[in-house]
């Protein structure tokens, strides 16, 4: 059965600043486009504490550094995968 995954965006300044603003778009836009809404639990955070690596973004668990909206697309379709 295909599983659901958590996917934590953070959301505080440095980040924000660092591209999660987009990271955030091109996320909820690719949920949308591909009917995942009910698959992937996207949660903001305030800050993951590694502001200076960001963006940071979390599946399951599991960070991820200084990504970008695509690397974060494609993170999340492997999580789903697996
Ligand atoms: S603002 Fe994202 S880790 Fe601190």
């Amino acid at each position: 059965m295909a599983k659901n995954i958590t996917v934590e965006l953070c959301m505080g300044s440095s980040c924000f600043a660092r591209g999660n603003s987009e990271i955030l778009q091109a996320v909820e836009t690719y949920l949308n486009e591909k009917g995942l809404q009910d698959r992937v639990e996207l949660v903001g955070h305030l800050c993951l504490g590694k502001c200076n690596q960001g963006p940071n973004l979390r599946i399951d668990g599991t960070d991820y550094s200084g990504i970008t909206p695509e690397e974060a697309i494609s993170y999340i379709t492997r999580a789903l995968e697996e």
